[in-house]
């Protein structure tokens, strides 16, 4: 499966902090907002990345990231000209998709669980064995800022609309999306929406049509965090900081993960968080690496 992270948008709901910086570089606590998505992919098991963004500030994000092979993974980049809507990741990333099932995640959507990889990698398994389309819900109390889904006793998507005036239901859909192949195909069939954009949500009505969407409950055990306001914003930073300070771990930790994975060795981690061992990040990742018997 390959994965695109869309980190385009104006933040406009965030100025005048992203009148100069992209939302999605912004930090949650210790880290790029990004990381957090990155990670969510990673855990998935994923490691060829589309970051797509505006051609603005694309090139901040491939300062920041690099093509990725430190962590074992491979980055690739391309523009969002225009805000025409998150549907168009799968058209601006039809060649990296290729003939592979793929996984979208937005920039700005930070997740937080127990269990959380085994049930992406058993979502990714079975994307790529039952095709289809694989969305994640979560209860929120306010759902009409969401799209907003119901599914029945066995998950297969009933109805989902966009941002609704009245809910069917308090299921939030998330910004983490996994597709067959067929989503080149359907993103380029989109028409653009009144507000003209392609919105994500017709490409999951076009599943949800042919009977092939599915969706996931994450259950209130699980932290679906919100970036979207300066207060939202702070909480998702004290949640993260809150956590780790609690339990001595690190959320989102790249280093650690594609370690974990074995992408990387516990060397490699090393000089990764040697290279950041000026804050407390990079001791952590040093720390990591020694746990894990570096010897350099
Ligand atoms: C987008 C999607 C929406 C989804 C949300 C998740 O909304 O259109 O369906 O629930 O992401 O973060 P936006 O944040 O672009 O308003």
């Amino acid at each position: 499966m390959k994965g695109i992270v869309l980190a385009g948008g104006s933040g406009t709901r965030l100025h005048p902090v992203t009148r100069a910086v992209s939302k999605q570089l912004l930090p949650v606590y210790d880290k790029p907002m990004i990381y957090y998505p990155i990670s969510v992919l990673m855990i998935a098991g994923i490691r060829d990345i589309l970051i797509i963004s505006t051609p603005v500030d694309l090139p901040a994000f491939q300062r920041l990231l690099g093509d990725g092979h430190e962590l074992g993974l491979n980055f690739s980049y391309a523009e969002q000209a225009e805000p025409n809507g998150l549907a168009e990741a799968f058209i601006i990333g039809a060649d990296h998709v290729g003939d592979d099932t793929a996984a979208l995640v937005l920039g700005d959507n930070i997740f937080h669980g127990q269990g959380f990889s085994t049930i992406l990698q058993r979502a990714v398994t079975q994307v790529e064995s039952d095709k289809g389309a694989t969305l994640f819900g979560y209860p929120v109390g306010d759902p009409e800022r969401y799209g907003v889904g119901e599914a029945d006793p066995t998950g297969k998507l009933l109805s989902i609309e966009e941002k609704p005036a009245e809910p069917r239901s308090n299921r939030a859909i998330t910004g983490l999306y996994l597709y067959d192949n067929d989503v080149v195909r359907l993103a380029a069939d989109l028409e653009p929406s009144p507000r003209g954009e392609l919105e994500i949500t017709d490409l999951n009505l076009a599943y949800m049509h042919r009977g092939d969407a599915r969706l996931i409950d994450l259950g209130r055990g699980f932290a679906w965090l919100d970036t979207g306001t300066h207060e939202s914003m702070l909480e998702a930073g004290q949640y993260v900081a809150v956590l780790e300070h609690r339990q001595g771990v690190r959320i989102a930790c790249l280093e650690e993960i594609a370690l974990r994975e074995g992408w990387i060795t516990p060397d490699d981690t090393l000089r990764l968080g040697r290279a950041q061992a000026k804050s407390r990040y990079g001791e952590y990742v040093i720390d990591v690496a020694r746990r894990a018997g570096a010897t350099d």
